[in-house]
């Protein structure tokens, strides 16, 4: 039972999640680790829902890194069979409840089926007005931050951005995510206590909190007290806190 109470007028815009742990919860139950993130995908479901639900306006999910390619064939192939089965059992809920589907990431990098499942579930849910929803497949930060510079490159060299246009603003609208907010909140599970290489221009100012619930187990109460952490802290943004 969630009996956290938030504050509806303080919720963070922009949630970003780095879902860790379903490595070591399958261990715990003696389970293959494939089952690991099968409980993960479980848990996923539910924290979209209530976001959606409780109107979070962005929420960015770590799905798959960049280096998670040097995991075993067997972990990977998982990986991405639930990433398939993700958008086909859920794109008609997803889709329903208004929510709006970007991949951060590298698609082309991905099999065949998973990249045309990416781009249906984005194309199919572009025009939708509720959260949006990002996922990171195949998605490294700094990467992002070198692809925005080369798009600015392209547009100085094609003549149409001179040098001293280039601003934070500049090269923020070149990113995956551009136009969202900030992130507010970075919730990463399992008491790890690092950013990866995930949002590091978005979370600038994010306030980071570190459950140390493993990320299957992370249910509705555990992501509300997130919240409530987050409402309790006091934003600076750099300055110093009224008197
Ligand atoms: C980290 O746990 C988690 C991942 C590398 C993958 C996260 C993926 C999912 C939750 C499911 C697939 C995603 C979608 C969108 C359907 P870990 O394996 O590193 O855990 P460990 O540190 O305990 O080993």
């Amino acid at each position: 039972m969630d009996t956290i109470s938030l504050d509806v007028n303080r919720l963070p815009r922009h949630v970003g999640i780095i879902m860790d742990g379903n490595g070591r919860w399958a261990q715990r139950h003696k389970l293959k680790i494939a089952m690991g993130h099968r409980a993960g995908t479980e848990a996923l479901r539910e924290i979209i829902r209530n976001s959606s639900d409780i109107g979070i306006q962005v929420l960015t999910l770590y799905a798959f890194s960049t280096e998670n390619w040097s995991r075993s064939k067997a972990e990977v192939d998982a990986l991405m069979m639930l990433l398939l089965e993700f958008f086909q059992s859920e794109i008609d809920e997803l889709d329903q409840k208004q929510v709006r589907i970007l991949i951060l990431g590298d698609k082309d990098g991905l099999p065949p089926a998973q990249r045309d499942a990416l781009l249906r579930a984005e194309a199919r849910t572009a025009h939708n007005t509720g959260l949006k929803l990002n996922i990171a497949v195949n998605y490294g930060s700094r990467a992002e931050i070198v692809r925005a510079a080369r798009l600015l490159a392209q547009d100085v060299a094609a003549g149409v951005l001179a040098p001293q246009d280039i601003d934070e603003a500049a090269l923020e609208s070149r990113l995956y995510t551009a136009g969202d907010p900030p992130v507010d909140l970075l919730i990463r599970t399992s008491g790890e206590m690092r950013q990866s290489n995930f949002l590091l221009w978005q979370c600038a100012y994010a306030e980071f909190v570190f459950p140390t619930v493993l990320w299957p187990d992370f249910d509705l109460a555990a992501y509300h007290a997130c919240i409530a952490a987050y409402q309790g802290r006091s934003r600076r943004f750099g300055g110093r806190a009224e008197a």
